[in-house]
Parts: C-alpha cells; sequence; structure tokens
C-alpha cells in the first residue's frame, strides 16, 4: 500500500526557507549522515517523489542531484522543462493524479517534497499519511512556511539526528476546532 509521505527539515519556527528561498540555515547544521531520520534510510522506500514549482526550480539550479532517476510530478501552472525523462507536470487538486501516483509508485512511497502549501493540499486531499521533520535549531521569523493549513497531527516518533530533533507525525484530518 502506497504511502504519502511528507519529508522535509524545517527551522523550529515552522519555515523550510526564507524568503530568498535560501536553504543556507539549513546547509550550517549537523547531522549525522546515518542517524535517526536520516535521508538514505526514507529513500529506499520512496517510488515517486512530487513537489512544487518553486522547489523544483531551485532544485534544478542549486542540487541537481536531488532529483534521483525515479517518476517525479511536479505541480505547476508554468510551462517548464523537464529535467529528464522522469519528470512529468501536474495542475490541480492532487486527488486528479492519485491513480497516476500509485501506479508509478508501484506499491513504494510517495514522497511529498513541499512546498509547506502543497503538502495541504495532499493532506486536505487526504493524501498524506505521515509528516517527518527534521526541526534545526534555528529561527528565521520569516520564510516559506512548512505547512498550508489547519491539520491535526498524532506524534509517533522522537528522537535526535546531531542539531535536529526528529519527529514522525500521523496525519489525523483537518483541525477540529470545537
Ligand atoms: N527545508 C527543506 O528541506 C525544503 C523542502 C522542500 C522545499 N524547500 C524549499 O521551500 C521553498 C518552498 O517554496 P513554495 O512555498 O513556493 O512551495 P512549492 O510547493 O515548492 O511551490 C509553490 C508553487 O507550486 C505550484 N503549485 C502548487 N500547488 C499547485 C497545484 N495544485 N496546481 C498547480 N501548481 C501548483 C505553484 O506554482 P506556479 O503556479 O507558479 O506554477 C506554486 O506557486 C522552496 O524554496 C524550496 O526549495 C525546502
Amino acid at each position: 500500500m502506497t504511502r504519502y509521505r511528507y519529508y522535509t527539515a524545517t527551522t523550529l519556527d515552522g519555515f523550510l526557507a526564507d524568503d530568498a528561498d535560501s536553504l543556507a540555515w539549513l546547509f550550517a547544521q549537523h547531522i549525522e549522515e546515518d542517524g535517526p531520520g536520516n535521508s538514505a534510510t526514507f529513500i529506499a522506500d520512496v517510488g515517486v517523489q512530487v513537489m512544487g514549482a518553486t522547489t523544483y526550480t531551485w532544485i534544478l539550479e542549486h542540487e541537481r542531484d536531488w532529483l534521483p532517476e525515479i517518476p517525479t510530478f511536479v505541480f505547476t501552472h508554468r510551462d517548464l522543462e523537464p529535467a529528464n525523462e522522469h519528470v512529468s507536470f501536474v495542475a490541480g487538486s492532487p486527488a486528479d493524479h492519485r491513480a497516476a501516483f500509485d501506479a508509478a509508485a508501484d506499491g513504494r512511497d510517495v514522497w511529498v517534497m513541499g512546498g509547506g502549501g502543497l503538502a495541504a493540499e495532499f493532506a486536505a486531499a487526504g493524501m498524506l499519511d505521515e509528516v517527518l521533520v527534521s526541526i534545526a535549531p534555528v529561527t528565521l521569523g520569516s520564510g516559506k512556511p512548512l505547512f498550508g493549513g489547519a491539520f491535526d497531527l498524532a506524534l509517533q516518533e522522537c528522537d535526535r539526528n546531531g542539531d535536529f530533533v526528529v519527529a514522525r507525525y500521523d496525519v489525523l484530518g483537518p483541525l477540529k476546532t470545537s
């Protein structure tokens, strides 16, 4: 059964990147490559990655090797260039594309890479099973938000890796306010 998992790093005040999309705050942190929540263990189960247009263009400009040769769906309204034959462009609700994502994942996980608005779109569509965050000991005050909506989650695991608090949550559904 395909799991939809939002795996990311965040500042303590809930930002994925600063206002200029810089990850300098992230690269300054210490992490143990084989420690809790490490990316290699997570990626070993991933069959598909999905991301928003800002994340895609940032990766192309700065870290092209973060685009492994697996099916990659980029949400955009723009006419972007595919980086390789594995990249497809989609728009609209994640639910409209679930069959395609599931088929491409073939039982493996879908990595929802972000940003936070897109992660919330997946959660709103009932297509986000888990949030796995590495929380850095830094605040930015403003930037690109970790999440774009109000949802209830349940903490399943919590650990330390280097400078980071590493936590895994199940997504329960829209936040109940009463
Ligand atoms: N800390 C980390 O580990 C981490 C992880 C992931 C990302 N990041 C960074 O965080 C930042 C996130 O940027 P962001 O907040 O702008 O989010 P984003 O999700 O990367 O990009 C948002 C854009 O995606 C497109 N989009 C989103 N939902 C869509 C939909 N349903 N249909 C069609 N297009 C849709 C829209 O672009 P258009 O309408 O313009 O096409 C929207 O402006 C980036 O700088 C990224 O590099 C950091």
